[in-house]
């Protein structure tokens, strides 16, 4: 169950994202740009009931949002999408959980966490990396613990074996990605890839 982003504008920001010339601040406004796009995808199915108006010309019933909705950024590099969603939605509540991979064995570790009401809302956990998997499983696990049921991933960047990963752990939730990569090296890094992601959005 994962759906790859289609669309010229996405494969442009990607193709900047990637290149190793691209200084924090742009790499900032491209993780927006790509992030808005994917929060529109994600979103395309929220449901709608149509309320009673007035245009300047005649009543009409039209259409609003009718589910609320949770953005989960995992910390840190997650925060990077963060934006298009407190942007876009008017009433939006932001949870966080905060995972870290260890450098030598590519573990993640969960180091925080902070999550509002989730029942009966839509949840979507954001991270721009989907690499071995562990850090999204494990802050699914956590996010499905507390309650979600209607629950999404959305990454930037994603491999092959983070997507085999993620839909053994959570089949019930579906993947939307920017693109799939060709594979993760030793060090568990995606190839080709873009490198550490967190380090190049906060210039660390
Ligand atoms: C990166 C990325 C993901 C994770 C993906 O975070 O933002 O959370 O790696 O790797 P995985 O799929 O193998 O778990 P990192 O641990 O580097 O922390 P950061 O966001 O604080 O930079
Ligand atoms: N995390 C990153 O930031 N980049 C990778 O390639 C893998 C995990």
């Amino acid at each position: 169950m994962h759906h790859v982003l289609q669309h010229p504008l996405s494969s442009h920001v990607l193709t900047h994202l990637r290149d190793r010339t691209t200084k924090p601040a742009t790499f900032r406004t491209l993780s927006h740009q790509v992030g808005l796009l994917l929060a529109l995808e994600a979103t395309k199915d929220l449901p709608t009931k149509d309320v009673a108006i007035e245009t300047p010309l005649e009543p009409m019933q039209a259409p609003i949002l009718a589910q609320s909705l949770v953005v989960v950024p995992i910390l840190r590099a997650g925060l990077g999408m963060l934006q298009p969603y407190t942007d876009l939605f008017p009433s939006v509540s932001v949870g966080y959980v905060g995972m870290e991979r260890d450098h030598d064995t590519a573990e993640a570790r969960s180091y925080y966490c902070k999550l509002p009401p989730l029942e009966g809302r839509r949840v979507l956990c954001v991270d721009p990396m989907l690499a071995t998997g562990g850090s999204a499983i494990q802050a699914l696990n956590v996010i499905k613990e507390a309650g979600a049921t209607d629950l999404r991933l959305v990454t930037i960047l994603s491999s092959p074996e983070g997507v085999s990963a993620l839909e053994s752990a959570h089949p019930d939730v579906p993947l939307i990605t920017a693109a799939v990569d060709r594979e993760l090296n030793d060090q568990s890094y995606i190839m080709p890839g873009l490198g550490d992601f967190g380090d190049r959005l906060y210039g660390t």
